[in-house]
């Protein structure tokens, strides 16, 4: 299915809500959609021993958000280099410029000012362009980023966003799944064992590569990373609805969420 116009679109949602599930599923079915994950991109840092991943190894490892001025760098790097955006070239940090290093002190500082390449203004990330492309060959899906209203603020300047789905499944349901997934670290594929259980236990369907469990997917840093959530949604959703893109789905699983999310996209991008 060919989409007519640029699709530039972010999930929003708790943690374990199902927005890495639903990212797959929009991609199979509409081939011209390409997705960043955030925490994907950020959990390959950390596997990598980048300077990027172990300053925010211990955030991440504790449910708490890295930040904003690092993380926008990452995700306009990101955009840039698939060439989402057009417009000027200012220098980005690049995930090739953050090589493996002992050289940087992870403990504690949060600071993005202390990691070689990377710039401490989170203005900076907002000076690559105002202007998106409109060819539906440069559709992008976000997930996991913004999550701050500061976040949102800045994309909004460097790329418009046409539609926020904001995904809703109740609390309970979400805390009983989230210990039993298990993900492809190299791809960000999704498994859960009651849901959509791998062909083999403990190998990805596509690769037969081993499955692990996040670090971050304990109960008490569940808790933690939820309510980081609640604390920072409202403004975002608000940044958003302002805007009049946002858009509510509910749902107690993926399967009732999908097929509603399929069919707005397609009224809007098809
Ligand atoms: P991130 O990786 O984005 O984690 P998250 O938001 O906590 O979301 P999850 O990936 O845990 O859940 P999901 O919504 O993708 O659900 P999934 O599809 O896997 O971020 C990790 C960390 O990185 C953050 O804590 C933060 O430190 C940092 N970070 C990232 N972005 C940042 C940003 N912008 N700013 C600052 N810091 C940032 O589904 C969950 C499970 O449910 C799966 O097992 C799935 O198979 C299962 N499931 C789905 N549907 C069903 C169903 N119907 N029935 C049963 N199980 C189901
Ligand atoms: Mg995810």
């Amino acid at each position: 299915m060919r989409l007519r116009r640029a699709a530039r679109v972010i999930l929003v949602g708790a943690p374990g809500v199902g927005k890495g599930t639903q990212s797959e599923r929009l991609l199979s079915r509409f081939p011209q959609l390409s997705a960043i994950s955030s925490g994907d991109l950020l959990r390959h840092n950390v596997k990598n021993r980048t300077p990027l991943g172990i300053k925010v190894e211990n955030t991440m490892k504790t449910g708490g958000l890295v930040p904003d001025a690092l993380i926008l760098r990452l995700i306009t790097n990101e955009l840039s280099q698939r060439g989402w955006l057009s417009g000027g070239q200012p220098s980005f940090m690049t995930l090739a410029s953050a090589e493996p290093s002992g050289a940087v002190d992870g403990a504690g500082d949060t600071m993005a000012s202390s990691i070689p390449g990377i710039e401490t203004d989170p203005n900076m990330g907002a000076t690559l362009s105002n202007q998106a492309s409109e060819d539906p060959s440069a559709s992008f899906l976000l997930d996991g980023f913004p999550r701050t209203a500061v976040q949102a603020e800045r994309l909004s300047d460097i790329v418009p966003i046409n539609w926020v789905v904001s995904l809703q499944t109740p609390f309970d349901v979400i805390m009983e799944r989230i210990s039993s997934r298990w993900v492809h670290e190299p791809s960000g594929r999704v498994y859960n064992t009651s849901f959509n259980a791998p062909k083999v236990p403990g190998r990805d369907d596509i690769t037969g590569e081993p499955l692990v469990q996040r670090a971050d997917d304990s109960e008490e840093v569940y808790r933690t990373r939820f309510k980081k959530f609640q604390e920072t949604s409202e403004p975002l959703l608000e940044h958003y609805a302002k805007k009049g893109v946002l858009w509510e789905v509910h749902g107690r699983g993926s399967d009732e969420i999908s097929p509603q999310l399929f069919r707005e996209f397609e009224r809007r991008f098809l």
